[in-house]
């Protein structure tokens, strides 16, 4: 895969989401932006095109954010936000308002309805193109089923085109 393009310091993105993780930004039209803290996420080329994918559970207020408006957003901190990802991996939208509360800067999306974050990183703008959701009938390995699915609520797959990037 290029690390040209669109995934600009992407060795430093991966580095990035799987130590302290990132922000999976969703927002419906005229809603509130709502950042939660995801810690696995992956660009890559399909289908022909740039795409990002994030894994997302159903009982995530995201995850209906993500339903209705088929948009995402990124945004990936170069660092220093352990307090912010703190936050946004333990509170819900559904009963706080993460970027009030944190006080964060937002920046309106160039190609999608949904902001990104105003802090030094990299920074995904996408539209869903296919979603998958894993199932106990698929091929979930019982290893991976018990450790991370012994309540159910298996992750969504939303594989987002990235239509903008932006390095702050
Ligand atoms: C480091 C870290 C990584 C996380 N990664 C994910 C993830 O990849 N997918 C997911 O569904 N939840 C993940 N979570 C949990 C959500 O961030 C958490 O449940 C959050 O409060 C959901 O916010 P929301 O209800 O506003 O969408 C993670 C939490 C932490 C602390």
């Amino acid at each position: 895969m290029s690390k040209q393009g669109p995934w600009l310091d992407y060795d430093k993105v991966q580095e990035q989401i799987g130590g302290g993780g990132a922000f999976l930004m969703g927002q419906v039209p005229g809603g509130k932006l709502n950042p939660m803290t995801i810690g696995w996420g992956f660009g890559g080329t399909c289908w022909g095109r740039a795409v990002f994918l994030v894994l997302v559970r159903p009982s995530r207020y995201t995850h209906g954010l993500i339903e209705q408006s088929g948009e995402f957003a990124v945004s990936v901190p170069s660092g220093g936000m352990e307090k912010e990802l703190s936050v946004c991996g333990t509170k819900s939208g559904r009963d706080a308002d993460k970027i009030a509360e944190l006080g964060l800067g937002t920046v309106p999306g160039t190609e999608v309805g949904v902001s990104t974050l105003d802090v030094p990183g990299v920074h995904y703008e996408c539209r869903v193109v296919a979603k998958s959701r894993l199932t106990e009938m698929g091929l979930l390995s019982a290893e991976i089923a018990d450790r991370h699915y012994p309540q159910g609520d298996l992750h969504t797959l939303y594989f987002g085109e990235v239509l903008a990037v932006h390095r702050r």
